[in-house]
């Protein structure tokens, strides 16, 4: 049976993410927004470039959940994105609203679904799903930890100039400036980055990592980044369908993991078919324990803001 996928919001990241998940032709997918025709002339333009890759998925954008019933997973992208000079958190107030809306539409629709969430900010929104659908925590999940490595694997294979597929970064917690960047777990094919640059080009690229967001969006001053955004989902979408038990970054929550409680940061976990199947607890030191317990902080802040 073909799988089916979901995405609510049309905009940049939603339809990118349709794009992409088409074109790998696992899944069915349907597209939401607000916007009337926005979903429906998206979709209708994707399905016509189905020929051209010999693809037989079907695409269906609307404006209402009906069609999205018993989807497999669903990607959650709508809401506003940052502009020049704002931080994610800014976007709180605005999304939170959304965000509540769109997960009780979701779950009363697709009561087994997985969710990933994208809007920012990316872990305050995950616990607000994960709280509101009152779903298992395996099944509420946020694109965070695969984008924020995806950035920093691009940004050492360029000074290395190495393939990027030799390269694998290692980033937890926060989806923000409070992110902590593990240099000593980044590698290239097993080496250390720590034995193959210098401290200040290391440094460098993790002040380069931190703002990475903040560089597209001061680019493209009208919106923030998609491409790589939507990669990262789709590459989530896949792992799970197709439940091929990757270790991926995710937005995940946390009940006592990393001595951290009641809170979703991003840290590697294996994805499959149930969605989260397990928590990779890494062994830190006793400085990156508090760098994650104070980026972990920063998400319980803000989540208290919002008086759930
Ligand atoms: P966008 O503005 O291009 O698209 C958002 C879409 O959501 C719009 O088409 C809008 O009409 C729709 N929408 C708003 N309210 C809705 C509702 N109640 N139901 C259905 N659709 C609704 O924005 P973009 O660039 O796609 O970004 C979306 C969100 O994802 C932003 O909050 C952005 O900050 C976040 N983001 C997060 C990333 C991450 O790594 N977690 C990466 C990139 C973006
Ligand atoms: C990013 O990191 C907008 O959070 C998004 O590009």
């Amino acid at each position: 049976m073909t799988s089916k996928v979901s995405i609510i919001g049309a905009g940049n990241v939603g339809a990118t993410c349709a794009q992409r998940i088409a074109e790998r032709g696992y899944a069915d997918i349907v597209l939401i927004d607000i916007i009337k025709g926005l979903p429906q002339g998206k979709s209708l333009d994707m399905l016509e470039s189905m020929p051209i890759f010999g693809c037989d998925r079907h695409i269906i954008g609307t404006n209402s959940y009906q069609q999205t019933a018993n989807s497999e997973v669903v990607v959650i992208t709508s809401g506003v994105p940052r502009k020049p000079g704002m931080t994610r958190e800014e976007l709180l107030q605005t999304n939170m609203n959304i965000v509540t809306e769109v997960t009780r539409n979701v779950v009363s629709h697709s009561p087994n679904c997985i969710i990933i969430m994208v809007t920012n900010p990316l872990d305050a929104m995950t616990y607000l799903s994960l709280r509101t659908s009152r779903f298992p925590k395996n099944r509420v999940m946020g694109l965070s930890g695969v984008l924020d490595t995806a950035r920093l694997r691009s940004f050492i294979a360029a000074e290395l100039n190495v393939s990027v597929e030799d390269v694998f970064a290692c980033i937890l917690g926060q989806h923000g400036e409070k992110m902590v960047i593990l240099p000593r777990l980044c590698t290239v094919s097993g080496v250390p980055i720590t034995k193959l640059l210098p401290q200040e080009t290391i440094n460098r690229l993790a002040e380069r990592t931190l703002k990475a967001g903040a560089e597209i969006v001061g680019l493209l001053k009208t919106g923030s980044a998609f491409y790589a955004p939507s990669a990262g989902v789709a590459q989530m979408v896949e792992v799970i369908i197709l439940d091929k038990k990757q270790i991926l970054p995710c937005a995940t929550y946390l009940d006592g993991e990393y001595g951290i409680k009641d809170t979703v940061i991003s840290i590697p976990v294996k994805l499959g078919k149930s969605g989260i199947e397990q928590i990779i607890e890494l062994e830190l030191t006793a400085e990156e324990k508090s760098a994650l317990a104070n980026s972990a902080r920063a998400v319980q802040e803000l989540v208290k803001t919002m008086k759930l």
